[in-house]
């Protein structure tokens, strides 16, 4: 959904480590990539229509110097990706050179009133009013910031800016509803989308907040509200390894982060749950903290919407009232809410526009917000009264894999903490729960040692479409298996309750439609007489089940094995066959795996 990444220091590598920036951002956007450097006079652009490499090959002759520059990688909102609509954008003259991410909601009224002072647009974008007003004041006789001050305060919608002009050595950014974050390393300084940006550069981070105005120059960095008043903001040191944020010896990301699944569920489970006593620790939530709690709503988007499902199916199974709800709907029909109701925002990103609105909507309402986030810093743990992390480690592939898993653990350690609270008792079997998940790291290990993914991929590949079922905690299972194989592949992938098949799309299930079938060992009879309706029909069957599940192996065509666990966690452990199936599928039909078209990993509009 955009990365904006700007760098100023004393030497005069700033677009060497501007094109480190723009790579780590790739995922957030790959129609098109420009940066802009300063050196002496300026700022020279440089961008060009589709992925950083373009951009690279323009910059392959010469590489320019310069101290200090600003960067863009697009995922388009206002006009194609062509070479024009590409950042940064200039105003009438080259004075001035802007990089923004999000949506300038009055653009059409400012673009009207600056043409009918003459001034000539050469993108379709709404960021280009951005440069032309801040050359109107520096006309006027305004400094550099005071011309940045005076556009941004004429500019509504969501946006993080980035601005470099010809009068002054210095870098003005600010942020309002998109993500923008400072990174501070030894006199010099990035502002970036997010902390992979610039992680091979400093782990030593300040999170701006809405409003805030930066200027940084060589060693010094001041920030401020839009009207001047100074203001403090603490630095943290993140702990993410860069190496974490870099793809290995894998081909791709994705790869990568399904194989991270071993680590990054240990990071998840440390020290957060005993399966001998049963105790759970959740850092901010002792128990008792949610004792007034009466009812508890979940929104999210994509795979998080699917993490929620099941986090509401956990509650709700164990006597707790909880729906969970497309984050994007909420904002506009929310639900009743009031003060004992728990809105809890799964994101990822925490950036998310669609689930950032229904958080704001719950607030408004009165109810207490709660985001579940892998981003420290990020809007929605800020925004929201608690912020639980789930500690996953960065995830660069558009496609959410590991931080799904690490979702679903999250949200079952909260589920069982909220039960405790207002139910009054710990919920039954727990001990088996945790016990399984503290075995998880090892299970996904397995999986991943003797997945047969790929070769079921292979036989399946020329098919007419792929559908996914399940039925209770797997059934948002079966939607994010369906979800991942359509976004990664370009095949037609549907997920249904199991039950649900014989009520329509049955329709649709032939001998060339495979089915594949989750089994957790819970209401299997009734999945297996849903996987014969299938057979009937002379569709082939994948069942994703344990070799303990013995009738269903017996009578699938073929089985992607999980080893037996608990119901409640084999839903996981399918999702780690799915993830494979899915990456193995899109990988023999040759599709950019880690860049699915039209998708972005973090869509900060709504
Ligand atoms: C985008 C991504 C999805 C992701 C969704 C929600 O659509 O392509 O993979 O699940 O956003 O992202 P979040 O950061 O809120 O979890």
């Amino acid at each position: 959904m955009c990365g904006i990444i700007a760098r100023i220091g004393e030497t005069d590598d700033a677009v060497d480590e501007l094109l480190v920036g723009l790579e780590n951002l790739e995922y957030r956007g790959y129609d098109s990539a420009g940066l802009a450097v300063k050196n002496g006079r300026g700022p020279t652009v440089f961008k060009r229509e589709g992925q950083i490499s373009n951009l690279k090959d323009l910059l392959a002759n010469e590489v320019p110097s310069g101290e200090l520059g600003i960067g863009h990688t697009r995922w388009s909102t206002h006009g194609p990706p062509t070479d024009e609509n590409a950042h940064p954008h200039t105003g009438c003259s080259d004075r001035v050179a802007v990089v923004h991410n999000g949506i300038i909601e009055n653009h059409d009224a400012l673009r009207t009133e600056l043409s009918e002072r003459g001034h000539y647009f050469k993108s379709d974008t709404d960021t280009e009013v951005i440069p032309h007003l801040v050359e109107e004041h520096l006309a006027d006789g305004a400094t550099p910031e005071q011309a940045f001050r005076r556009t941004v305060q004429r500019l509504s919608g969501s946006y993080a800016i980035a601005m470099l002009v010809d009068e002054s050595d210095a870098i003005y950014a600010t942020r309002s509803g998109s993500p923008l974050v400072l990174g501070v390393r030894e006199g010099k300084y990035y502002l970036a989308s997010d902390v992979p940006a610039f992680l091979d550069f400093t782990d030593e981070v300040i999170f701006l907040d809405d409003g805030d105005v930066v200027v940084l120059e060589p060693g010094h960095h001041e920030i401020t509200t839009l009207d001047g008043e100074p203001i403090e903001r603490p630095t943290q040191t993140i702990d993410w390894d860069p190496e974490d944020a870099g793809k290995g010896a894998y081909d791709h990301y994705m790869l990568k982060e399904i194989h991270e699944q071993p680590t990054s569920l240990r990071q998840t489970l440390r020290g957060r749950a005993d399966p001998v006593t049963g105790d759970i620790h959740l850092e901010d939530f002792p128990p008792g903290t949610f004792e007034d709690v009466e009812r508890v709503q979940f929104v999210a988007c994509g795979t998080s919407y699917h993490a929620g499902l099941v986090g509401s199916n956990f509650i709700g199974s164990r006597g707790l009232p909880s729906q969970t709800f497309l984050a994007s709907e909420y904002a506009v029909s929310r639900p009743p809410v009031d003060e004992n109701t728990l809105v809890i925002g799964v994101t990822q990103s925490g950036e998310t526009a669609d689930t950032l609105a229904a958080l704001r909507e719950a607030k408004d309402g009165g109810a207490r917000t709660l985001a579940v986030t892998n981003v420290v810093g990020s809007t929605a743990a800020r925004e929201c009264d608690d912020a639980l992390f789930i500690r996953a480690g960065p995830e660069i592939g558009v496609a959410a894999t590991k931080t799904f898993s690490s979702q679903v653990v999250s949200l079952s350690l909260l589920g069982e903490r909220l039960v405790r609270d207002v139910v009054g008792h710990r919920s039954e079997g727990i001990t088996d729960v945790l016990s399984a998940l503290s075995d998880l790291p090892d299970h996904v290990q397995q999986i991943l040692d003797y997945s047969k993914a790929h070769r079921i991929a292979k036989q399946y590949h020329d098919s007419e479409a792929y559908f996914f079922i399940g039925r209770g905690s797997v059934f948002p299972v079966a939607l994010e298996g369906a979800l991942k194989f359509k976004e990664i592949s370009y095949e037609h992938a549907e997920g249904f309750a199991a039950g649900e098949l014989k009520h329509g799309p049955l329709a649709l299930v032939t001998p060339a439609t495979p089915v594949f079938a989750v089994f957790t060992g819970r209401h299997d009879q009734k999945t297996l007489s849903n996987v014969k309706e299938v057979e009937a029909r002379g569709a082939p069957v994948v069942a994703v089940t344990s070799d303990a599940n013995e009738a269903v192996v017996q009578h699938a065509n073929d089985v992607l094995t999980i080893p037996e666990t608990h119901p409640d966690v084999a839903g996981i452990l399918a999702n780690v066959q799915l993830q494979l199936l899915s990456y193995h599928a899109a990988e023999q039909l040759d599709r950019p795996i880690d860049k699915p078209r039209n998708l972005a990993k973090s869509v900060t509009v709504e």
